[in-house]
């Protein structure tokens, strides 16, 4: 393999540069030409495929820089519709005009739907990325777990349904441990939930902070290492009960409480608290949003204003409770140590499954107990849920099988460079000078196209 082309699909990550860079440095090695494909699956649908050398010459170009958080080469959530044969066999003779004979997407599990039809056109990788680290298995059998079941609603006739799991879940055996971008952004909701506290303590206020991961709990499972009182997490739907129960008892004692909620909540029925309207993004994706707003009114309704008259701490109920979303500062900026140095092996390991003849495989992290972390391919994959056992619907936190799941992500996962970094560079006299200077403006100029005659 001569030549591969790699692009980055979905929302960003802090981490996508370094497993870019990964993957590059890799290719240097192994002497391979990377072609960097501008803005995700978008590119191939445009006749003059913008594209970017990545290593000329078998070296990096300088604005490839790992600890950058987004993607040089940009990003988007368009996907290809497998059904339309001929779209596709022109983007594949597009890739082929390039000289591209491998093609290693960097993506979530709506990418890895996304490269199927590319995998029968030309080999074709994923080195996995997302923040909502939900791609992968809990246990190597869970696609057995799935059946297809008959129903005339479905697109296609038909659509999946999960049975009963008879395997026992331990860590050891969790397929592509974690994600990355993962780490980075616990970092930030992690501190986030840190400095609401105070003013929660400081004004006696009942904070609900909602954090990202659609339908996934791994950040809001991850946000515990800020202290919140309470995590609630979309897997498993909460007690209200219990809940409010929980929350007069914490304010009783210590006049404040925290409360993390993962934005993909649901109520007992199922029904996803945040999905205040059914708009869905590009891929497919339900919009989520105001779940913490949505609780907040439940709380409102059941704790009343005369709790908090009671207490002398506010009029009204509407006054001492406050949301706040970390929102998209989860996905940017700087990754963090653990995320560059798993995110670069992941994108160096999805060259070497390209090299060695893979197709359709996935570079994952894996984990285990006396091992520690290691990459390595792996075949089918898919979007996971975080396994129950990880969390304690009663205490409303990490259970010990949780804890025993954060540590090893988390316990060095922040380089010294990283806090560094921060106080070299935040308030460097420069910043108030000198204006943003983009990477996007550097990357354009080195922008090629394929040639209008031979599109
Ligand atoms: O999948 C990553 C993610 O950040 C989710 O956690 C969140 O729900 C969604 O993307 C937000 O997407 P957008 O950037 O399109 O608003």
């Amino acid at each position: 393999m001569k030549r591969i082309g790699i692009l980055t699909a979905g929302g960003d990550t802090p981490a996508l540069n370094a497993t870019i860079h990964g993957a590059v440095t890799r290719a240097n090695q192994l002497k391979v030409e990377v072609v960097g494909l501008i803005k995700g699956f978008n590119c191939l649908f445009n006749p003059r495929v913008p594209h970017v050398h990545l290593n000329p010459l078998y070296q990096n170009i300088p604005e490839l820089d790992p600890t950058k958080g987004g993607t040089l080469i940009g990003s988007s959530r368009d996907f290809v519709d497998p059904n339309k044969k001929d779209d596709l066999d022109m983007v594949a003779s597009r890739l082929q005009k390039l000289g591209i004979e491998g093609l290693i997407c960097i993506g979530g599990d709506g990418t890895l739907n996304g490269l199927q039809p590319f995998a029968e056109r030309l080999p074709t990788v994923l080195a996995p990325k997302t923040i909502d680290n939900d791609l992968g298995l809990n246990y190597p059998s869970e696609p057995d777990e799935y059946v297809r079941v008959n129903d005339a609603t479905a697109k296609h006739g038909f659509r999946y349904k999960r049975t009963e799991s008879h395997t026992q879940f331990d860590l050891n055996s969790i397929v592509n441990y974690a994600t990355p971008g993962y780490a980075t952004a616990v970092f930030v909701s992690a501190s986030g939930v840190e400095r609401i506290r105070t003013t929660a303590e400081s004004h006696r206020r009942i904070a609900i902070i909602e954090v990202m991961g659609r339908h996934s709990g791994y950040i809001a499972l991850g946000s515990t290492y800020g202290q919140p009182d309470i995590v609630l997490v979309p897997e498993i739907a909460p007690d209200l009960e219990l809940l409010v129960a929980r929350v007069k008892h914490l304010y009783d004692l210590q006049k404040n409480v925290v409360i993390v909620c993962g934005e993909g909540i649901v109520d007992e029925q199922g029904r996803e608290l945040g999905a205040e309207t059914k708009s869905t993004d590009p891929a497919g994706n339900v919009v989520l949003s105001g779940a913490s707003e949505a609780l907040r009114s439940k709380l409102i309704q059941m704790i009343g204003d005369k709790f908090f008259q009671l207490y002398r701490r506010g009029e009204s109920a509407k006054e001492a409770i406050f949301t706040r979303k970390v929102g998209h500062t989860q996905r940017g900026g700087r990754p963090i140590l653990f995320d560059r140095f798993y995110a670069a092996a992941q994108g160096a390991k999805a060259v070497e499954l390209l090299v060695e003849g893979r197709n359709n495989a996935v570079s994952v992290l894996q984990y285990n107990t006396t091992k520690g972390f290691f990459v390595e391919g792996w075949g089918l994959i898919h979007a996971r849920k975080m396994h129950p056992a990880l969390y304690d619907p009663k205490l409303m936190k990490p259970s010990k099988l949780g804890m025993d799941y954060l540590m090893p992500i988390f316990t060095d996962a922040i380089g010294e460079d990283d806090m560094e970094h921060t106080r070299r560079t935040l308030f460097a006299a420069g910043n108030l000078s000198q204006p943003y200077h983009s990477i996007n403006t550097d990357v354009h100029k080195r922008i090629r196209y394929l040639q209008a005659e031979t599109v």
